[in-house]
């Protein structure tokens, strides 16, 4: 059987440092099923965490610090990736951040942050891993978005979050219809309130109503919600999935 036959072949997971992130518990969840991993983060516990995954799975993981905006950074990571695991098959690119700031008071260097990071890192790490998944007739590419994209800004993050978010929306559409006829689909998914530490620190139980009465579901998101949806659409049952975008946010938003 071939790697891609299996659907495990290689995932490059960017923003999979944070102990309590989305990122992670994909690492997580996709070594489970046998997955290699390939962990990109800016924060160098990423080596910690692809040394947690290779003890606690037995797959191979290689975990990289690299800035997903910095293009050489990224090639580097993405290289080292290359020599010491199986073809990438998949990409997730969830490294990112927030951003409370609203209209009246951002400035530009914050905007230029915010999207060079979310946007700019999503490009530049989608621009060095998929050309590969083309050449080699399979990929799956999942990139995070954010209800903030469609609701006009997040619980808690404002108009340039919000603006970063549906640049990645944008350019994921675009891009899902170039590399269709290479056997690689491209997808978002939006969350709204997972409970990891974006949003300025962990959700204490004293902000938790706050956020909950905003949820028809009445509980915050988790990780594994998210992670669940994620290996799914990297799945080779997926295939037929491209340029979607797919809502988990407890009902937050409907349509
Ligand atoms: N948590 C939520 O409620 C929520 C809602 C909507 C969307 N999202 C999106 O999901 C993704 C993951 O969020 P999370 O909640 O797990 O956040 P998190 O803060 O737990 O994890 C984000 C990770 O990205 C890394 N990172 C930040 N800047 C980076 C850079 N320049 N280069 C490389 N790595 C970088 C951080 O070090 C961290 O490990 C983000 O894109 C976020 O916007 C989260």
């Amino acid at each position: 059987m071939t790697e891609h036959s299996t659907g495990r072949g290689t995932a490059v997971i960017t923003g999979a440092a944070s102990g309590r992130g989305i990122g992670r518990a994909l690492a997580g969840r996709l070594a489970a099923a046998g997955w290699h991993l390939g962990l990109l983060d800016i924060d160098p516990a990423v080596e910690k965490a692809a040394a947690e995954i290779r003890a606690e799975h037995g797959v191979g993981a290689v975990g990289a610090v690299a800035d997903i905006a910095d293009p050489a950074a990224v090639d580097a990571a993405v290289t080292a990736f290359e020599a010491e695991l199986p073809p990438v098959t998949g990409l997730v690119n969830s490294a990112g951040v927030s951003s409370p700031v609203s209209f009246f008071d951002v400035d530009l260097a914050t905007w230029e942050r915010v999207m060079r990071i979310n946007a700019t890192g999503t490009f530049v790490v989608s621009k060095r891993v998929v050309p590969g998944m083309a050449e080699r007739g399979h990929g799956r590419v999942v990139s995070l978005g954010s209800t903030a994209m469609q609701n006009g800004g997040g619980t808690y993050s404002k108009s340039t979050y919000a603006a970063s978010k549906g640049a990645i929306e944008a350019f994921s559409r675009a891009l899902a219809l170039e590399v269709a006829p290479r056997g690689v689909t491209v997808n978002v998914v939006a969350p709204a309130t997972i409970d990891t530490d974006i949003m300025g620190g962990r959700i204490t139980d004293d902000r938790k109503p706050a956020f909950v009465s905003q949820l028809p579901v009445g509980r915050l998101g988790t990780t594994r919600d998210v992670a669940a949806l994620v290996e799914f659409l990297l799945g080779e049952d997926a295939g037929y999935i491209t340029g979607a975008t797919y809502n988990i946010n407890g009902g937050l938003r409907i349509g």
